[in-house]
């Protein structure tokens, strides 16, 4: 196995890996080691049943099985721990999987539960060339190149992660809009995170319906725009262009995501699991 940094500041390539095989204990060491320094890994060419894609996942952490979707069905129930992200449907016209053919804003994976997933593991079966591609911001760089009056600001504080809506912004099964931010439903996660490493990152989750706990709501907003502003610079980002058979990971306490939206008339099938995560500790 080889290690190729890919991005100035996060993400490296894997090559000559063959995830379709059981990985001795010395390929998973040097795996989990270049994941924890690099944040996001990434796997071209690979060819794997979902069995496989469980089996791979399962060497990092206990599965965690996916929130709630729009439609309020498991899309795989052979494989419930197993989230499928497309924009295709099925005969009936019935969705196969989650988040459309849109663009998919910033955002941490699940961090409106009180134990947000540990970090997530996304394969390519089908992609359009050139369209949907996905990035991944580094929010350790971030949080230590935060300006000193961002970083005063966000002592101690406390955000509400939304939980209402998806990243495509679709209201998810049993929630409903609200119209008092404060009231947002959601969990309360400290705005700088600390990782068993020591490492601290920004914990933003998503900017729509995010509030600081006890701010006035433009003080909050404004504060949010200005970390928001800062964290997706591009300088602390990389992005992937699909290929069928890509695998990439990432850690999703210290790592964002977006993805750009794609031609309705191209299909794109992802499957996606994830990783069990405990409660984010403050810095
Ligand atoms: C996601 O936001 O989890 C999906 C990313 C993608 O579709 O590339």
């Amino acid at each position: 196995m080889r290690i190729i940094p890919i991005g100035e500041m996060i993400a490296a390539d894997i090559q000559d890996a063959n995830l379709s095989q059981p990985l001795d204990d010395v390929s998973i060491a040097a795996i989990t080691k270049a994941w924890n320094e690099n944040l996001v890994l990434r796997f071209r060419n690979q060819h794997l049943s979902d069995a496989d894609l469980i089996r791979f996942s399962s060497y990092f952490g206990e599965l965690d099985p996916p929130g709630p979707n729009p439609y309020g069905v498991t899309f795989l129930p052979e494989f419930p721990e197993i989230n499928v992200i497309s924009n295709v449907k099925d005969d009936t016209g019935v969705p196969i999987g989650n988040l459309g053919d849109g663009e998919a804003v910033w955002h941490a994976d699940m961090t409106y539960i009180d134990n947000p997933p540990e970090a997530g593991i996304l394969y390519a079966l089908e992609v359009p060339v050139g369209q949907g591609d996905t990035y991944f911001a580094n929010m350790v760089a971030a949080y230590n190149d935060l300006p000193s009056d961002l970083r005063v600001a966000i002592e101690g504080k406390t955000l509400i992660h939304d939980a209402a809506h998806n990243s495509a912004g679709m209201l998810r099964k049993g929630y409903e809009e609200i119209t008092d931010i404060k009231l947002t439903p959601g969990a309360r996660h400290p705005l700088a995170y600390e990782d068993q490493h020591g490492r601290v990152s920004l914990f933003l989750g998503r900017r729509p319906h995010a509030y600081i706990v006890g701010m006035e709501e433009s003080d909050s907003d404004s504060l949010l725009d200005a970390l928001w502003a800062h964290a997706t610079r591009p300088k602390y980002s990389w992005h992937n262009e699909w290929q069928k058979g890509d695998l990439v990971m990432w850690q999703n306490r210290m790592v964002m995501h977006r993805r750009d939206a794609f031609d309705p008339s191209t299909r794109r099938v992802m499957h996606r699991t994830q990783l069990k995560g405990k409660s984010p500790i403050a810095a």
